[in-house]
């Protein structure tokens, strides 16, 4: 039987992880939103792009959540993207009140679904959409570190002028102005970054990738990134449907790996059918140790402004 994927938000996001779905038949996309028209019109577009494209993927536009109903995953894109200036920070409350209620409906119409969390400030309403679901750790998990990861790459391969695919790169800790590029991890066909760059240039691209969402909204000025955020979100579900145990970093729950407790936070981890199948610890630096201390003591500060909404 063909999987069924319900995606929450038709906005850039969810429309294009909804395309991206589509197009490489990986499952059949119910894209919700609240907004009516928006999720019914994008889907039948991209229904008429199949047999063009040549997919029979099955894509579905409603405002109705009990249409999600026997979705194995549901990824959640819903909720205020920034604008220039703001900070990911600037969206907590409220996106946590959506978060909230999207949740809400998720347990009531696919309570066996795993979450796949995209909504700003990531690691918190990963965190908010674990409580409020009741669900075990493992089914709930967030995108954004792989977003951070394929920037870093990016600019790798753009500084050495090598295919993006021979670079092997690591962002741990929060997706907000603590994240940690882990240069101690990151590698070019097997050789360290650092026997390739200078300090000075390694430094350039670490900043540059903690940056690398605020670049993009100062082009957009009316909305943030999508393509390569769908892309992720995309591969992670891809990665669970089948079930292929890779190890990619993801926003999981700690519960005492690298030191770490009761968050959610950017780590290196089993990704398969049951959604989170274990935390992987690497090797860091002490210097990255604090930083993830640091990121962490940052996101449970969001996560306590978030109880009480
Ligand atoms: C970004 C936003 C989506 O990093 O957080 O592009």
């Amino acid at each position: 039987m063909t999987p069924k994927v319900a995606i929450i938000g038709a906005g850039n996001v969810g429309a294009e992880v909804a395309r991206r779905l589509a197009e490489k038949e990986l499952a059949d996309v119910v894209l919700v939103d609240i907004i009516e028209g928006i999720p019914q019109g994008k889907a039948l577009d991209m229904l008429q792009a199949g047999p063009v494209v040549g997919y029979n993927s099955q894509i579905h536009g409603t405002n109705d959540f009990s249409e999600i109903q026997d979705s194995q995953i549901v990824v959640v894109t819903a909720g205020l993207a920034r604008k220039p200036g703001m900070s990911r920070d600037d969206l907590l409350k409220k996106n946590a009140q959506i978060t909230k209620s999207v949740i809400e409906n998720i347990k009531k119409f696919a309570p066996e679904s795993i979450i796949l969390m995209v909504t700003n400030p990531l690691d918190t309403m990963t965190y908010v959409a674990w409580k409020a679901s009741g669900f075990p750790e493992k089914r709930v998990l967030g995108m954004a570190p792989l977003l951070d990861l394929a920037r870093m790459a990016t600019f790798i391969a753009l500084e050495l002028k090598v295919p993006v695919t021979s670079v092997s790169a690591m962002v741990l800790g929060t997706h907000g102005d603590l994240m940690i590029p882990v240069v101690s991890q990151t590698a070019v066909s097997g050789k360290p970054i650092t026997e390739l760059l200078s300090k000075e240039k390694i430094d350039q691209i670490v900043e540059r990738t903690r940056g690398g969402g605020a670049e993009i909204v100062s082009y957009l000025k009316t909305g943030s990134a999508y393509y390569a955020p769908s892309a992720c979100a995309a591969y992670m579900v891809e990665s669970m449907l089948k079930d292929k145990q890779e190890i990619i970093v993801a926003s999981v729950f700690a519960d005492g790996e690298y030191g770490l407790k009761d968050l959610y936070i950017g780590l290196p981890a089993k990704i398969g059918k049951n959604g989170v199948e274990g935390i992987v610890e690497i090797a860091l630096t002490d210097k990255e140790k604090v930083a993830l201390e640091q990121s962490a003591t940052a996101i449970k500060e969001n996560n306590k402004k978030c109880e009480k909404l």
